[in-house]
């Protein structure tokens, strides 16, 4: 259960003082009654709620940026291990994020979540993969072969076929990686199929998105822009 004001400001409908002014003007009903009182406790799950009679959703949709840190797995629960929800405060956790897409537990880095189950099923689709740029540190020197190799779309050591990626040597035992794709492990075992067993791995960014200044282990909210700028026309 949960204020009728809230769940309208969640709903995207305005601020806490316009809907109170909504809210005196009658235009809201709760299961088809004209209901005024912005205290009135509803249950959104079970209750329909209107605004000049057009049914609301309910949440607000959303999409988190983390920094994530080593340590945590990607999954919502898990009876062992501390999970990247644990980084989730609660004013967006409410709200019922997701991760979108998985980070193995001891990388780092970017990690998106949303309440839209559309927008997620589109970001994770394969059709829809946006380049992601991983730092990897890294036992052996990527040379001019590796990187030729990377283009031409490796094999890994399981047969697994890759789509055409980039890898940038950047420093003795250093690169950047980009895929377009989210197999598991994958730059982990891409790296691995040319001999290089990867130390530390960092996400850095996803489509146009950075982290930017965003302190390791912290979450913040995107923008509408940042939103239409990640979903690839
Ligand atoms: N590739 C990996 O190997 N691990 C990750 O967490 C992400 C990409």
């Amino acid at each position: 259960m949960e204020r009728l004001d809230k769940f309208l400001c969640d709903s995207g409908v305005g601020t806490r003082s316009q809907v109170k002014v909504i809210l005196k003007s009658g235009r809201v009903t709760v299961d088809g009654k004209p209901e005024k009182d912005p205290g009135k406790k509803i249950d959104p799950e079970k209750q329909t709620v209107c605004l000049d009679g057009e049914r609301l959703g309910g949440m607000r949709r959303v999409v988190l940026m983390l920094n994530k840190p080593a340590g945590f797995v990607t999954a919502t629960e898990d009876p062992v291990e501390k999970t990247v929800m644990e980084l989730i405060p609660q004013e967006w956790k409410h709200l019922d994020v997701k991760p979108v897409g998985r980070l193995d537990k001891a990388t780092e880095g970017l990690l998106l979540f949303t309440n839209d189950g559309d927008l997620l099923h589109r970001l994770i689709s394969p059709k829809k993969e946006v380049p992601k740029v991983y730092y990897a540190r890294h036992e052996g020197h990527a040379d001019q072969a590796d990187v030729e190799a990377f283009a031409a779309g490796l094999t890994l050591r399981d047969g697994t076929k890759c789509l055409p990626a980039k890898l940038e040597p950047i420093g003795p035992g250093e690169s950047l990686v980009t895929v377009c794709e989210g197999k598991y492990h994958q730059v982990r075992r891409m790296m691995a199929s040319r001999e290089m067993t990867v130390l530390y791995l960092e996400r850095r960014q996803e489509g146009s998105l950075t982290l930017g200044n965003l302190p390791r282990g912290q979450v913040r909210e995107l923008t509408e822009a940042e939103i239409a700028e990640l979903e690839p026309a």
